[in-house]
């Protein structure tokens, strides 16, 4: 894939500005430049909506410096945004991956809160801004993703009244108790009100933002209604993000998947039971404490390592920031300690693999994981939850979830656990693996429906349908004759 010679983008009616582009723009040793999928749930639900609507995607292409001009990638416009190598630091490391990124998990790592990071997060968060403003046609919808742009919200409404501005928050929003602690707190609350409607995964999490704009910011409020000074009405919701479930299901269906399924559990030893965990390698995906309860369960003699494994697959992510450096370590010792102890030749207890897969390869594993172990201590949704269960067109595997996972709300039937309670998460792993058949196949056509009823195309529909009522009228009169 090569950006070279393809055409600027038009001004696009629908515009998506994610920190990220679909694509990664990766410098090989030889100096050629390859194009690679980003990681993560955001670009796996955005990219079908892209799709449907001919839209254009703001973002960052992966690297530095790369001040790119606009590009077709696949049929898809992209717009890229170039950051600095000191801003990939503060912005992308600091700010948003070592300050608001643990602070919106509950705090399981400590966050950091530097004046700096700050002043680098309004600039590159301006940066995004302006170019949606150029971006973006008359009266063109612009639709804003993630905690790493909650500024340009309101920056943009400050550029381009005319817009209808939506803001989706993929991550947990905080309870106030925790998002007291930001020194930038209002200025955050402030910039999310430059939406017109303001998403969350959970209705939790909008309670949490409705309450917090009322106490600090001092608007009124009403239900999920925020009423500015200025007349304007921002609404607050809940709209849990899902997969491309037909497209999963038809591509876990084909024979290529199947034949790669069997392969894998051949080349695994044909064990009697495959456990299976996918992650972004993140202290808040509870990989560690998920291992240990295998371990355990082995030592103490209730899971064979001659036919049991544990498959984990953890891609990598955010490899410079300390406390993801610091897990991979944590990670690599305690699988090579749980191996040393309890693994046999040929058997080890766990097969730990630090990649990233193409689509297909995921798929397969899904198909040949009798249980599907997705443990975090808190997350959004867990995209992976949901693709197990679209893979899974047999009714057969079982799923054991977190509780702290936005999927839990949806995913009833799945085996619960609280990941915080080894013992009870060694429970619901062996409920899971000795479950009957047809109870089996009673949880996951019951998740499987949920799915199939509710994908991303039918999330981001409600989206912007909710958009699309949202904008009162007074807007057209503030819009400034872009003519003069
Ligand atoms: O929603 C979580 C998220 O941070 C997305 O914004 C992002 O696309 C994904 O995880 C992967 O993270 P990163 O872009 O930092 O590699």
């Amino acid at each position: 894939m090569s950006p070279a010679g393809t055409p600027k983008p038009r001004q696009a009616d629908l515009v998506i500005v994610a920190n990220r582009l679909p694509v990664d723009r990766v410098v090989n040793d030889d100096g050629s430049v390859a194009w690679r999928r980003s990681p993560g749930g955001l670009v796996t639900a955005i990219e079908p909506v892209m799709r449907e609507n001919d839209g254009a995607w703001i973002g960052w292409s992966g690297g530095s410096d790369d001040d790119m001009e606009p590009f077709v990638d696949d049929g898809l416009s992209l717009v890229p945004v170039p950051l600095s190598a000191a801003e990939i630091e503060e912005f992308y490391e600091g700010f948003s991956n070592a300050t608001l990124w643990p602070l919106y998990h509950d705090v399981v790592a400590k966050p950091e809160f530097h004046r700096e990071w700050w002043d680098a997060y309004v600039r590159v968060n301006r940066r995004f801004a302006e170019k949606a403003a150029e971006v973006a046609a008359e009266d063109a919808t612009v639709w804003v993703h993630d905690y790493q742009m909650q500024l340009v919200p309101a920056m943009l409404r400050e550029l381009r009244p005319d817009l209808r501005i939506g803001f989706f928050l993929h991550i947990p929003f905080p309870p106030a108790e925790l998002f007291q602690q930001l020194p930038w707190r209002r200025q955050l609350l402030e910039g999310l009100l430059g939406a017109d409607v303001v998403g969350f995964q959970r209705p939790g999490a909008s309670q949490n933002f409705v309450r917090l704009v009322r106490q600090r910011v001092g608007h009124k409020t009403h239900r999920d209604l925020i009423y500015l000074p200025d007349g304007r009405v921002v609404q607050a919701g809940s709209f849990p993000i899902s997969i491309d479930t037909p497209g999963l299901d038809a591509l876990a269906r084909t024979e290529a998947v199947g034949e790669r399924a069997r392969e894998i559990r051949e080349q695994l030893g044909n064990p009697r039971r495959v456990l299976l965990g996918i992650d972004r390698l993140d202290y808040t995906k509870g990989i560690f404490d998920r291992l240990r309860a295998f371990g355990e369960l082995v030592r103490d003699g209730e899971v064979s390592v001659e036919d049991t494994v544990f498959v984990q697959v953890a891609t990598p992510s955010r490899e410079r920031v300390e406390q993801y450096r610091k897990l991979r370590d944590d990670i690599d010792r305690l699988v090579g300690r749980l191996n040393g102890d309890l693994g046999s030749i040929g058997s080890p207890a766990i097969h730990y693999m630090h990649t990233s897969y193409p689509k297909e390869e995921m798929a397969a594993l899904f198909r040949a994981a009798d249980v599907m172990v997705v443990t975090p201590l808190r997350d959004g949704m867990n995209l992976v939850a949901k693709e197990y269960v679209a893979c899974r067109y047999d009714d057969q595997g079982a799923l054991v979830l977190s509780e702290f996972a936005g999927a839990a709300d949806e995913l009833r039937q799945a085996y619960m656990v609280n990941p915080y309670d080894i013992n009870g998460m060694k429970a619901a792993i062996v409920t899971a693996m000795n479950a009957e058949p047809r109870e089996l196949a009673r949880r996951m056509k019951a998740m499987r429906k949920t799915v199939l009823d509710h994908d991303v195309k039918s999330w981001a529909r409600s989206f912007l349908a909710v958009l699309d009522e949202a904008r009162p009228e007074h807007h057209k009169q503030l819009r400034p004759s872009r003519s003069a």
